[in-house]
């Protein structure tokens, strides 16, 4: 496996005689890069190495992310969008970027709940803190707004979500989304950029409803966006 730690080969274990174990220290490193880039619990497994492909869009989904987190670049502010039904491991993919990003490059990144991002952002209004916090939360080289418009959206929050992304734009900043819902809700147009999985069944979208035009239009152009088709992970 790449990167597998030199102490105990990726185990975790290292033998203390007797038959006995010790934990390996890279638990702890492993534990630290999963709290510095603010990964939840869930995802502290997730890594591009351990992202298993079964179709041709979700090795094109990989392979991008890979590429991506290889080729990575803060000051260009290019991004991926991963657009799919539940449990086919966007989260998984926008996770593993993260770390590889981290590990390889000494580059900070942020994981970020989108929808608790956007009640801290508002709790920081709330309390008159507005540039300088919001300023720094949206300054990370790279963040990851994890399952954008996963449901409907008072005007407060289109608000917020609208100076997130014109933010990230405007600043060329690079930013990984998530989203269970197609981008345009235009099946002709949606179909044409949907190279690798063009039967997919997404929730018709919803997205230019719900986000407004102006902010799916800067998605798609700081964005590559990339459409997976698979089994839900989470059913065995
Ligand atoms: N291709 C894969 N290889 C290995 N593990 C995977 C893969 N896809 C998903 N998983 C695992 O399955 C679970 C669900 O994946 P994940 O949460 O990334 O899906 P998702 O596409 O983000 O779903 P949702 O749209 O519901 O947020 C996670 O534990 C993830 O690590
Ligand atoms: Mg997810
Ligand atoms: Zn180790």
């Amino acid at each position: 496996m790449e990167g597998a730690c030199p102490r105990c080969g990726g185990t975790g274990f290292v033998p203390r005689g007797g038959g006995s174990v010790d934990l390996c220290e890279c638990r702890f490193e492993q534990e630290n890069i999963n709290k510095i880039l603010g990964i939840p619990r869930r995802f502290w497994e997730a890594e591009l190495d351990n992202y298993q492909y079964e179709n041709p869009s979700e090795e094109n989904a990989y392979k991008e992310a890979f590429v991506f987190a290889s080729s990575f670049d803060p000051s260009e502010g290019k991004g991926l969008t991963f657009v799919g039904t539940p449990g086919v491991g966007k989260t998984h993919l926008a996770v593993g970027i993260l770390k590889k990003i981290y590990r390889d490059k000494g580059i900070k990144g942020r994981f970020f709940d989108t929808k608790d991002l956007i009640y801290k952002l508002k709790a920081l209004i709330n309390e008159g803190k507005t540039s300088k916090a919001i300023k720094r939360i949206l300054s990370y080289p790279l963040i990851v707004l994890d399952d954008l418009g996963s449901e409907r959206l008072s005007e407060w929050q289109r608000e917020i979500i609208s100076y997130i992304i014109s933010h990230r734009y405007n600043n060329l900043r690079s930013t990984i989304i998530t989203t269970n819902f197609s981008l345009t809700g235009d099946e002709k147009e949606e179909k044409k950029i949907r190279k690798t999985a063009p039967d997919i069944e997404l929730p018709r979208s919803l997205m230019v409803e719900r986000l407004g035009p102006g902010t799916v239009s800067r998605i798609f152009q700081m964005t590559k966006v990339l459409y997976i088709k698979g089994r839900d992970r989470r059913r065995l």
